[in-house]
């Protein structure tokens, strides 16, 4: 285990278990609809890269990259968009893919905004969810695990940029973020 961690809230053998139960849940629900699952940069590369291949459906994916904290002051109603898609959502079915739902606020401006560019559908998946958290009222169409308040790293969390690559969610140790 990675010297910087208290304890493994979630192996990586019981997320293989999860993603594969959400896969066949989205691959049943998506059959014939060809959606088109949108990743969020870039906590969710993991998630998303593991997810689609339990999806045993016809479908495709795109990448996004926003801030919805914009310069500093914390909800300032807008998505900041960082890196926007290839694809047009019009008409399409979406399906958001998000590594952690916290205060919600990334995703439910997120989720305005493809409603907004008139998608089919928009449906958010997400491994983690921190429902203690919310500010915004948003519940997860599809979710992993509600985790309690503590930080998390790996699966494509990181803590300033560094612990995505680990196989499983731990905790840091406290000592980590004194520094
Ligand atoms: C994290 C996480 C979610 C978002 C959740 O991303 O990956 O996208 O915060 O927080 P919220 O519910 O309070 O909006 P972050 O902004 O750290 O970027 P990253 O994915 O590049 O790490
Ligand atoms: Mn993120
Ligand atoms: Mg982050």
């Amino acid at each position: 285990m990675n010297g910087d961690i208290e304890k493994i809230m979630i192996s990586e053998e019981q997320i293989a278990v999860k993603v594969k139960e959400l896969g066949g849940i989205l691959a049943e629900e998506y059959r014939d609809k060809n959606p088109l699952l949108i990743c969020v940069l870039k906590g969710a590369i993991i998630f998303m890269a593991d997810l689609i291949r339990q999806m045993d459906i016809r479908c495709e994916m795109d990448f996004m990259a926003v801030s919805s904290y914009g310069s500093g002051t914390e909800s300032s109603g807008m998505v900041r968009i960082l890196k926007d898609l290839d694809t047009s959502v019009q008409d399409r079915h979406v399906i958001v893919v998000e590594d952690i739902m916290d205060s919600g606020l990334t995703l439910s401006r997120l989720v305005e905004l493809l409603r907004h560019r008139e998608a089919a559908s928009v449906k958010v998946v997400t491994l983690l969810n921190k429902p203690d958290r919310r500010k915004v009222e948003i519940t997860p169409d599809y979710s992993g695990y509600d985790i309690p308040d503590e930080f998390v790293v790996g699966y494509g969390l990181d803590y300033a940029e560094n612990y995505r690559n680990l196989p499983y969610i731990g905790v840091l140790k406290p000592e980590v973020y004194a520094k």
